[in-house]
This record gives structure tokens, C-alpha cells and sequence, in this order.
């Protein structure tokens, strides 16, 4: 068995090379991305690996077929940027990795929230400038908090334990009840409801498409005053013009934004002393009310080994098998 792991970043390569020689399999690691004209690489190979932010454009998998590669193995959970039509036609199927580290996004999340709350980028940058002074910056506490939790899955769930932990009140909703936390009482009935009794609504839901935004200027006219936004689920549930305007205008406490929904070409890239072509982010990073970070909540060592080896062994499941528990459902 040949693989090809594409996207490769400097920190996953040592634990893919580790893999490959504890499974015996060959394993050729490519840096660029899993392009058009980079799936020529692939020709002689059994399955792609894959991780990328860009969309994966069709013919990508009109040459896949070609050479006989019929799965495409992604180390990472979100497939928003994948085209199943283009799959389905060319009969490759696709896993991903739905759970690296629940607890990475999760306290990534909680981390965000409690230096928001603690005024921590202001005051940072102040005392960058040698300004000890604190107040008026005072903060607020997360035990006097309701936080209304978005999305009860492996990350929601991961939070909830830890907002209880600090002593918060936690809500919750999702289509799909957890039987636990709903014998708890956790849940209320509609997103609307959470909106509007949260302090804190943190997201932990996948893409609902394009245009179906939970946060929007609709949504946060029923916000509770001063409440927060944290989102560490994906750029496209928060119509963030409209969330600037709640923060700017004194509706909203502020925000945490480890997702943006133009991140595309700018996170993850060192775009130092450039100017970034995009009013909004530039604004919201100047915001002391407003923190944005580039796509990070997954980035820690047990996450990034989990995802580069994961992947490898659905990989090696799809191969000797012909499916594996993270293939995904292309029809759904
Ligand atoms: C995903 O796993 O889909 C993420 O959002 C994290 C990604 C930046 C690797």
C-alpha cells in the first residue's frame, strides 16, 4: 500500500513519518496543497490524505479517478469545502476525523472568553506601552454568567463540563438532545430562546450554509444587553458586519472570533506590515473588545497527532476494507 499525505505542515510531518514506519506502509509527505495540477503526484499511489482551508476544486477528483484513487481520507472534521457531487460521480468515497480533541476547541473557547472578560487585550497593549493604569477597565465574572451553549456534540459537551466547573449556568441547545444533559433540565427549545437568555452564546455547531447565519442583526436585537459572542465553530454562522455593529454600537459586550467567514487567505498566512484589503477584520483587531484569532482553538500536540494518524488508519480501513467508522455519508 502507497499513500500520499498532502498539505503537509513542519509539526505533523514527525508524526506521520512515525506512523508510517510503525505500520510498515509507505507514506510520501507533500507540502503544497491538494491541487488540479498537485493530484498529478498521486498517479501510482492507493489513497490521498488531505488537509487544506481552500475549497477542493472537482477535477481534482476527475484525475483521482483516473489513476484508480478512490478515497480521500481528511485530517481534519470540517468537509464544508469538499464538493460531494464531484465524489459521488467519480465513486470516491471521503472520512474524516470527527474527534481529535474535543477538549482543544473546547478550552480554547473558555480561554477566549475569560480573557474578554478580564479585559486582557487592552490591557496587554497597555502595559505593552508601559500604561499600568487599570481601571476603568474592570472585569466580570464567569460564575455570575448564564452561557448558552450552541451545539451539544463532542466540543459543545467538552465546554459545558467546563463552564460548570467555573461555577457558570449553563443552557444549551441542539436539534439532536444529549439524553444526559437533557435529563439534567440543560436544554431550552429553540436557538431563539438561548439567545435571549444567555450572557455568553459560545458555538459549537458545524456550517449551516452559506447565508444561514445564527448571529445577524436580527438575532442580536434579541440578545441580552452586554452579552458576548464566542465562536470557534466556523466564520459562516456569524454575519460579522452585523456583530461589529452590536459591539460598536454598546449592544454587545464584545466578542471572541477564532473563525471568520473571509479567513481564507489571510489566516494562517504572515501577512506582516501588509495591508489586509478588509476594513472589517482590521477594525475588529483593533477592537479591545474584540478577539480575533486564526483558526488556532485546534492547534495543540495531541490534537495535530491525532489528525495525521487518524487519518492514515481510516485510510488503511477504507483500503483493506472498503469503509471505515469516520467515512462520510456523501448523500446527506
Ligand atoms: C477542522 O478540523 O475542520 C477545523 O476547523 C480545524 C482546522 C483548522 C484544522
Amino acid at each position: 500500500m502507497k499513500l500520499i499525505d498532502y498539505g503537509v505542515r513542519e509539526d505533523e510531518r514527525k508524526y506521520i513519518e512515525e506512523w508510517a514506519e510503525d505500520n510498515n506502509i509507505e507514506v510520501k509527505i507533500v507540502s503544497d496543497l491538494l491541487t488540479p495540477k498537485t493530484v498529478e503526484l498521486a498517479n501510482g499511489f492507493d489513497g490521498i490524505v488531505a488537509y487544506q482551508q481552500l475549497p477542493y476544486e472537482s477535477s481534482i477528483f476527475d484525475k483521482m479517478n483516473e489513476y484508480g484513487i478512490h478515497v480521500l481520507s481528511l485530517r481534519n472534521v470540517g468537509v464544508d469545502n469538499v464538493p460531494f457531487e464531484a465524489l459521488k460521480k467519480n465513486n470516491i468515497r471521503l472520512t474524516n476525523v470527527p474527534s481529535y480533541s474535543p477538549e482543544a476547541i473546547a478550552e480554547y473557547s473558555v480561554t477566549g472568553l475569560m480573557a474578554l472578560l478580564r479585559n486582557m487585550k487592552h490591557m496587554i497593549r497597555k502595559v505593552d506601552k508601559h500604561d499600568f493604569k487599570w481601571a476603568p477597565d474592570i472585569g466580570r465574572e464567569l460564575n455570575q454568567l448564564t452561557v448558552g451553549v450552541a451545539g451539544t456534540g463532542r466540543i459543545g459537551q467538552a465546554a459545558i463540563k467546563i463552564y460548570e466547573g467555573f461555577g457558570a449556568k449553563v443552557i444549551a441547545f441542539d436539534k439532536y438532545r444529549n439524553e444526559e444533559l437533557d435529563k439534567k433540565g440543560m436544554y431550552v427549545d429553540t436557538l431563539d430562546e438561548l439567545l435571549k437568555e444567555s450572557d455568553v452564546v459560545t458555538l459549537h455547531l458545524p456550517s449551516l450554509g452559506i447565508g444561514n447565519t445564527v448571529i445577524n442583526s436580527s438575532t442580536i436585537s434579541e440578545m441580552k444587553d452586554n452579552a458576548i459572542v464566542v465562536n470557534t465553530g466556523r466564520g459562516d454562522l456569524v454575519n460579522t458586519a452585523d456583530l461589529f455593529e452590536g459591539v460598536a454600537s454598546g449592544k454587545l459586550y464584545g466578542a471572541v472570533l477564532d473563525v471568520y467567514e473571509n479567513e481564507v487567505g489571510v489566516f494562517n498566512e504572515n501577512l506582516m506590515d501588509q495591508d489586509l484589503g478588509d476594513k472589517l477584520l482590521e477594525n475588529m483587531i483593533k477592537s479591545p473588545r474584540i478577539i480575533v484569532t486564526p483558526h488556532i482553538a485546534f492547534y495543540t500536540t495531541k490534537a495535530v497527532k491525532n489528525m495525521a494518524t487518524i487519518s492514515l488508519n481510516s485510510m488503511v480501513e477504507e483500503l483493506k476494507s472498503g469503509k471505515s467508522a469516520t467515512e462520510i455519508d456523501l448523500n446527506k
